[in-house]
């Protein structure tokens, strides 16, 4: 908790939690984590992609290796717990073995890029591990035009050393600690959730332009108010959320241009997140919500462009994974809750190639993404109560077996 805490102050901004991909402060999660984890016996680097990997070698040299992780960057104005809850938890089960050393090896990775705020796009730590940094991603610029491959230089990483972050293959798995960031297990009053899939989620660009004009002499019929049809189209969008049983719809973000209190907005740039655990309901939702926004623009005469940031589709946990991890939960003495995850998480990512799963953790209030969110040190301690025993039934797992002999 005090870790989690301390690298909270880790920001760009010091009234507030603001890390985003390779910004300064990342550097001191770095150091931090670091000494932690050369501390408890694991040795470290930072890849080419700005990832933290820390490995906890095995009682042989070859053996296969499960990965525990998060990220950690951070939305603004973050809370303290949100993807540094996962690293730090990952570090806190290498210090419990006080030395003593498993049939696997365990890789701890703290990703550097998930949220998606600097690029708008998220992931890019995690696509390294999956070998999906492609030069597509590495040329997005942030709003000072800056690239994925010029902010990795300027870290003092070579971006041609990206090949180097990509998984051997034959991980045991990767299993991933979070704050649920919502309501559920609160209500259920149990402390471990476990996660059996990820909904699908698509980001996307709208922009409304009509003919920026005089507030005070253009009448109201002879206007063409980009930021007005804009508006129609949120509440449509939030009509539709309410509609589609299991839908959610969030229109995040609004530029009005030019942004005047007496100028008619010429434009307007708004944000789209929408997700289902449905790939199918969610892209027809999406279509549902272009169709309303060209509907609207025709009428007032305005003009739509609209560009898709992500459209990633729903994720199933690994099963073996999700059973041992809620077998480990009761061994701990919990009920285990298995729920489908709201939110996207680099778990999504990493079962493209490893089997995967995720353990939730109670948040308090159900409140993230705000200064607000917390968790109980009672919740974390069963935590790494159900990560110990997990690491334990996983050393004599057959799946563990088949998976040494598969490598040899
Ligand atoms: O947006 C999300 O689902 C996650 O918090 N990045
Ligand atoms: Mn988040
Ligand atoms: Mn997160």
């Amino acid at each position: 908790m005090t870790r989690c805490r301390k690298f909270a102050g880790f920001s760009e901004d010091p009234r507030r939690t603001t890390r985003t991909f390779l910004s300064v402060p990342m550097r001191d999660c770095h150091r931090e984590l670091t000494s932690w984890a050369e501390a408890a016996g694991a040795e470290t680097r930072i890849d080419a992609a700005g990832n933290f990997r820390a490995f906890y070698a095995a009682t042989e040299p070859d053996a296969p290796r499960l990965l525990i992780g998060s990220h950690l960057d951070t939305v603004p104005d973050a809370g303290a717990f949100d993807g540094v809850l996962g690293v730090v938890l990952g570090i806190a089960l290498i210090e419990n073995l006080r030395g003593k050393r498993l049939p696997f090896g365990i890789e701890v990775v703290g990703f550097s890029e998930e949220e998606g705020v600097r690029f708008n796009t998220p992931f890019i730590g995690s696509r390294a591990l999956v070998g999906r940094l492609d030069e597509a991603m590495l040329a997005l610029q942030d709003a000072n035009g800056i690239s994925v491959r010029a902010a990795i230089e300027a870290f003092g990483m070579n971006p041609n050393e990206i090949p180097d972050a990509r998984l051997q293959g034959g991980e045991l798995g990767y299993v991933e600690f979070h704050i649920e960031q919502g309501p559920v297990l609160e209500e259920l009053r149990l402390p471990l959730g476990v996660v059996e899939g990820l909904a699908g989620q698509s980001k996307m660009g709208f922009t409304f332009f009509g003919r920026a004009n005089h507030a005070g002499t253009t009448p109201m019929h002879l206007r063409r108010d980009a930021l007005a049809g804009a508006e129609e189209w949120i509440v449509a969008v939030e009509r539709e959320g309410h509609r589609v049983p299991g839908l959610v719809a969030t229109v995040g973000a609004v530029d009005a241009k030019p942004g005047a209190t007496n100028v008619i907005a010429g434009e307007a740039h708004l944000t789209l997140d929408v997700r289902h655990g449905s790939d199918d309901v969610r892209t027809t939702a999406v279509e549902t919500l272009i169709r309303h926004a060209e509907q609207i623009a025709a009428r007032r005469g305005l003009s739509l462009q609209h560009r898709t940031m992500l459209s990633q589709p729903a994720v199933e946990m690994d099963s073996h994974l999700v059973g041992r991890i809620e077998e480990a939960i009761r061994k701990a003495g919990c009920e285990p809750h298995r729920m489908v995850s709201g939110a996207g998480h680099d778990a999504m990512i990493l079962a493209e190639k490893v089997p995967a799963a995720m353990i939730f953790v109670r948040t308090p209030g159900g409140i993230s993404h705000s200064p607000e969110e917390t968790v109980n040190v009672e919740d974390v301690e069963k935590a790494i109560e159900a990560g110990t025993r997990l690491l334990n039934l996983l050393a004599t797992s057959p799946v563990l077996q088949s998976r040494r002999t598969q490598r040899a």
